[in-house]
């Protein structure tokens, strides 16, 4: 992988209780030997109200702890949303942007993603996009169009140097939570499309930096093949990710498909 460190996620989505949370942090920790660590990057999207004690719990090990979403606006009357700066401020250094589960459970718009997009970077979070196409998108034949507009209309006005803070996650709905995971190979050629789009939106080398992590159904089981493909870059990884053992399992496959 041309100088892309793999990249592992965690989202525990709407899951977890504080001590339930602050169990699977711990282990988490506890179990990041420090060799694949080196080699990989971790970070965990606990629920907002489990963020200060997973961040706690995580303290000085090599885990980044983001926001599953984060308000598009700095501060004021928005009432249940979460501000960059407050994520920042519990020691968060990430956010997860445009979940399918909120692109279409709760209808939020590219617009609306960008502008979150745009404030996350200007704030100094680091930002991953989702993005995916549903299985009525796929079977008409659309995924790649899909796909291409949520990216380019996510990273609208965001600059070269704020893209070096960015990474996509491609998630395609139909194999969320689904148990169905992409062909090795379509989650490939999807990810290299995004990527051949990304040299068009800005020019070779930023799209050769930008890390595109794949996500729907990953599990030790699957993990090696998906991650083996030249650019994945890593997982964004729901339901194995409650269970630490499983979700290190697909840490140290990452890392050995880095260091082999
Ligand atoms: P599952 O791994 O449960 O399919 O969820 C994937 C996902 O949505 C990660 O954000």
């Amino acid at each position: 992988m041309p100088d892309r460190r793999p990249l592992i996620g965690g989202n525990w989505k709407m899951n977890t209780t504080r001590e339930s949370a602050e169990a699977l942090a711990t282990a988490v920790v506890k179990g990041l030997a420090a060799d694949v660590a080196e080699t990989c990057d971790v970070a965990l999207f606990p629920p907002f109200p489990y963020l200060q004690v997973v961040r706690q719990c995580v303290g000085s090990a090599p885990v980044q702890v983001g926001g599953q979403d984060v308000s598009g606006h700095e501060e004021g009357a928005f009432t249940g949303q979460t501000s960059a700066r407050m994520l920042l401020d519990l020691g968060c250094t990430m956010t997860l942007v445009g979940h399918s589960e909120r692109r279409h459970g709760l209808n939020e718009s590219d617009e609306v993603l960008n502008r979150k997009v745009r404030m996350a970077l200007a704030s100094g979070l680091d930002v991953m996009l989702c993005v995916g196409e549903t299985l009525e998108e796929r079977e008409a034949g659309h995924s790649e169009q899909v796909v291409a507009k949520q990216v380019s209309a996510g990273l609208e006005g965001v600059t070269k140097a704020d893209l070096e803070r960015l990474s996509i996650a491609y998630e395609p709905v139909w194999a969320i939570g689904t148990g169905r995971t992409a062909a090795p190979e379509d989650a490939q050629s999807m990810h290299a499309r995004i990527r051949a789009d990304l040299e068009n939106q800005y020019d070779a080398r930023s799209a050769t930096s930008v890390r595109i992590v794949y996500g729907g159904s990953v599990k030790p089981a699957n993990a090696d093949s998906i991650l083996a493909q030249p650019d994945v870059d890593g997982g964004l990884i729901g339901g194995a990710s409650l269970d630490a053992g499983g979700f290190l399992d697909i840490v140290r496959a990452a890392a050995s498909v880095e260091a082999s």
